[in-house]
């Protein structure tokens, strides 16, 4: 009898998602490549082992592999971002057949996962790229899987793929049909830098209370632990509680001895340059990601601190007011960094064709993903309404948050300001927001200057828009215009 699914690459995500499907009641093939001395018995590794028992069959030949699944088949690709996606589906294309569906499961780049559907469909088969979000744990009990691709294939891949989902509260999956061609990575990828700004923005949280209320470690966990009770009530809030907490076996705060230089594997970077390549505003991702750049360079940033000792007042802040206002910052900019984050969305989708369904990412990130909260309601509710808000930041109920929070917001960001501590992501979004919320912004005096150097152009508040003039600033420059082209 032939196997529902296949399944190649058995790292942690790879296995723990076979699992989880042979739980959820499929018959999963799996298959794992033998490289002499690297990757030895990894199949029987996991055969006798975890997946014991289990209705999953190992494989260490591709045609063995390939001709164990039931057709059309679903094979799911877990392996490692790149080159190693594409040459295993050369690997794999003599071996299928017509209709065969890939699924790469892995953090792909959009635009590969857009020439991977292309390639697959123009030899007959189908091509799925599905962000998976949710780490180990995720795709072991439940992770959210975001698909995309091509669209016949869905019908084929859903009941799987949301079988081994997690599920929102309400008991809905957290996995639905992205979109065509690599829609369902470029989700991934804002997935992931709205990962990277609610990190940062909650490192800053952090740096905040220990350095201007000298809170300890116990302190924190339980300032965080309150804030998941409440509306910041997130996956990412939690575990910085309990990351608070922990001691290793020597008996000391582990979050002490950690190293301050953060790592990054390029999905944030990702989503900054695909924001730029598309004209749209993304700086708290940016600066999150930039952050964690400047994090890595800690021998500049200490000797840079040896030459310009900062100067912290000896101010006793009133402990209940300052953490309202580090709260009022940390959500405030985090509804910046979703709004700028679905702002690129909504963008991609218009100019790739891709009709994104808004209301339905943010429900999908609800559960199962690392950046999985209850915030994630509200904004899919936002995109529900019958009147489709401009910005989310304009819809009634973000508006009104707001306006709540501005207060505490502008207050720490000025505190820490005169207090020389950084805070680059509260800063940025609050910036945004006074930029968002401005109808006028000196941008004419950059285009003035544009005009003055280069010809370059400008409309006239005087004049009906769309119409391009030159001024000869300096009476020598001519009238001869430079083309006026946005990118
Ligand atoms: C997820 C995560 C995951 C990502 C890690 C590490 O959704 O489960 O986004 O896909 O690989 O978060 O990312 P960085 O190494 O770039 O921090």
């Amino acid at each position: 009898q032939k196997t529902d699914i296949g399944l190649i690459g058995l790292a942690v995500m790879g296995e723990n998602l076979a699992l989880n499907m042979a739980d959820k009641g499929w018959h999963v093939s799996v298959y794992n490549r033998t490289v002499p001395g690297v990757e030895e018995g990894v199949v029987e590794r996991f055969t006798n082992g975890r997946a014991k028992g289990k209705t999953i069959e190992g494989y260490t030949e591709i045609p063995d592999f390939v001709e164990s699944i039931s057709t059309p088949r679903k094979i799911m690709m877990m392996v490692r971002a790149g080159n190693a996606v594409d040459e295993l589906m050369e690997q794999l294309f003599p071996y299928l057949s017509p209709g065969d569906i890939l699924i790469d499961g892995g953090n792909s780049n959009y635009e590969d996962t857009n020439r991977r559907v292309a390639l697959a469909e123009q030899k007959g088969f189908r091509f799925v790229g599905a962000g998976v979000s949710g780490g180990e744990e995720g795709a072991l009990n439940g992770a959210s899987i975001m698909p995309g691709g091509s669209v016949t294939a869905w019908d084929e891949v859903k009941p799987i793929l949301q079988s081994i989902a997690a599920r929102a509260a309400d008991g809905t999956p957290c996995c639905d049909w992205i979109g065509p061609a690599g829609s369902g990575h470029f989700v991934k990828m804002i997935h992931n830098g709205i990962e990277y700004g609610d990190m940062q923005l909650i490192a800053e949280a952090y740096w905040v209370m220990k350095n201007l209320l000298q809170l300890d470690n116990e302190e924190m966990a339980s300032v965080f632990a309150h804030w998941n009770e409440g509306k910041l009530r997130s996956y990412l809030i939690e575990i910085t509680a309990n990351i608070l907490r922990h001691k290793d076996k020597a008996g000391g705060y582990l979050i002490d001895k950690i190293l301050d230089t953060a790592g990054q594997k390029g999905t944030g970077k990702w989503s900054v340059i695909n924001a730029m390549e598309l004209g749209m505003p993304l700086g708290l991702i940016a600066t999150a990601v930039f952050e964690r750049s400047l994090s890595a360079q800690k021998n500049l940033r200490e000797a840079a601190s040896k030459q310009f000792a900062c100067q912290r007042s000896q101010v006793l802040y009133n402990k209940p007011e300052l953490v309202k206002d580090i709260y009022s910052a940390l959500y405030a900019s985090k509804l910046v960094s979703y709004a700028q984050g679905f702002a690129v969305l909504q963008k991609a989708s218009e100019t790739y064709g891709w009709d994104l369904d808004l209301a339905s990412i943010a429900r999908m990130w609800r559960g199962g993903c690392i950046i999985r909260s209850v915030f994630l309601n509200d904004i899919a509710a936002a995109f529900e309404a019958s009147q489709k808000p401009k910005h989310l930041l304009l819809a009634p109920y973000f508006r009104e948050e707001i306006k709540e929070l501005l207060s505490g917001w502008k207050h720490l960001v000025a505190h820490a300001m005169k207090e020389e501590l950084p805070v680059p992501a509260f800063s940025s979004a609050l910036n945004y927001f006074y930029s968002l919320v401005s109808a006028k912004l000196p941008a004419n005096m950059i285009q003035a200057q544009r005009d003055y150097f280069g010809a370059h152009t400008f409309e006239r508040t005087d004049e009906l828009r769309g119409q391009f003039f030159h001024e000869n600033w300096t009476g020598h420059g001519g009238d001869t215009k430079s083309g006026t082209y946005n990118v």
